[in-house]
């Protein structure tokens, strides 16, 4: 944009001033927000992932599941990192489920002995789930940097923002419409359980007698069906876990999209894409898509990885760079 106005002409005084708030206020994000500060800093993160992964795979969807749920709760503000039983972690979509916070720990410290109270725990979680994706098969792409971390973690709002396996698509979709997001961005994030695991109580209502109607849900496989009910036994706690992709529950590809066409879709929530009433053809036809082809899926998803990433980041003088992630600095 051009600014043809001189510092001296009168109109420059509103519209400087405007471009001046807005300014103040835009969350300018930038991929070299360290590159003085911590000019190492993509490479011991990097090594911390590597080394996390290495010891178990399941981690890299542990960490980027982090993210997504720092992000949708008081913004990317690492705001699920803090302690606490009023906390996030003690949400109901967190409880006994979230994971990874140890591996967070261990990348802040070796970060912290690099350049000691520069790098936000925000932006570590930004960074692990970027190097997950990629560490899994998946793409890469600049993260942008830049956040500060929150001085509260906000139970309720987990309680509320973040979206259910039970839900309807549409009230999925309105939640990523309150922070920012579209049914695009539905779709393609949705595109994460291409790795990591699910519990069975996250999905066993769909098992037997689905909504009242004394059979399994009808949109599921019924080859799957029989294969989850013996992965969680009724008499279980539902703290059994089985992959969300069955067919290559560690890479990071485009077969969960394959599996929703299939009927193979392990939460309720991710087979409502393709099959519900509610999948409108918006939704529909991106699974198709995604499904023939994992470069635009891979395309669709980093855009929507950026775009998550840059739900309300507190910056300039706004909150703080915690010194352990799980607790407000004194
Ligand atoms: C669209 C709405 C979404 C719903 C309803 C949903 C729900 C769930 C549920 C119920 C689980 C299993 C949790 C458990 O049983 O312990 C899960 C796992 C997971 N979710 Fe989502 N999710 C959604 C979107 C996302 C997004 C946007 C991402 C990332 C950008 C994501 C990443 C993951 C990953 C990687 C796992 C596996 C975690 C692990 O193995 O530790 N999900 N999700
Ligand atoms: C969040 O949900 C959990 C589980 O349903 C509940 O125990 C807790 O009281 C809720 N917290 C808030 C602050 O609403
Ligand atoms: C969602 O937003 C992205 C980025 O602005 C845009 O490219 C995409 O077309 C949008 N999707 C829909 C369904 O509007
Ligand atoms: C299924 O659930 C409905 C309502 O929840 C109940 O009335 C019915 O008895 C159940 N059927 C079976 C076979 O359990
Ligand atoms: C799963 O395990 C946790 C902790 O180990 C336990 O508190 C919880 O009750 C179990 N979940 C269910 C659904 O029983
Ligand atoms: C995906 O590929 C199948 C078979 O090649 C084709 O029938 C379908 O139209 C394609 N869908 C999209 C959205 O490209």
């Amino acid at each position: 944009m051009q600014i043809s106005y001189k510092l001296t002409d009168v109109s420059c005084v509103l519209t400087c001033l405007m471009l001046f708030v807005a300014a103040a206020r835009s969350q300018v994000l930038t991929e070299d927000f360290y590159s003085k500060t911590c000019p190492n800093l993509f490479n011991i993160v990097r090594k911390e992932i590597r080394t996390a992964i290495k010891n178990e795979m399941r981690m890299a969807a542990s960490l980027l599941r982090l993210h997504f749920h720092d992000c949708f709760v008081n913004g990317c503000d690492a705001s699920v990192l803090l302690d606490g039983n009023d906390g996030e972690k003690f949400a109901a979509p967190n409880l006994n489920s979230a994971r990874g916070f140890e591996v967070v720990d261990t990348i802040k410290t070796a970060v912290e002995s690099a350049c000691s109270g520069i790098v936000s725990c925000a932006d570590i979680l930004a960074i692990a789930a970027r190097d997950s994706v990629l560490l899994c098969g998946g793409p890469s792409w600049k993260v942008l940097l830049g956040r500060r971390d929150g001085l509260v973690s906000n139970q309720a709002g987990a309680n509320v923002s973040l979206p259910s396996p039970f839900e309807s698509l549409d009230e999925i979709t309105a939640k990523f419409i309150a922070v920012g997001l579209n049914i695009t961005d539905v779709v393609s994030l949705s595109g994460s359980h291409t790795i990591g695991l699910s519990r069975c109580s996250s999905f066993s209502n769909r098992l037997s007698n689905f909504s009242g109607t004394g059979a399994p849900d009808s949109t599921l496989d019924s080859t799957l069906a029989s294969e989850l009910q013996a992965a969680c036994p009724a008499n279980s706690d539902g703290n059994n876990t089985v992959p969300l992709d069955r067919n290559s529950r560690d890479l990071f590809d485009n077969h969960y999209f394959s599996n929703l066409l299939n009927g193979r879709g392990i939460l309720q929530s991710d087979q409502s894409l393709y099959s519900g009433d509610a999948a409108v053809s918006t939704t529909r036809n991106l699974v198709q898509l995604y499904s023939n082809n994992s470069a635009i899926f891979f395309r669709d998803f980093v855009n929507s990885m950026i775009r998550m990433g840059n739900i309300s980041p507190l910056t300039g003088s706004n909150g703080q760079i915690r010194k352990n992630c799980r607790v407000v600095n004194q």
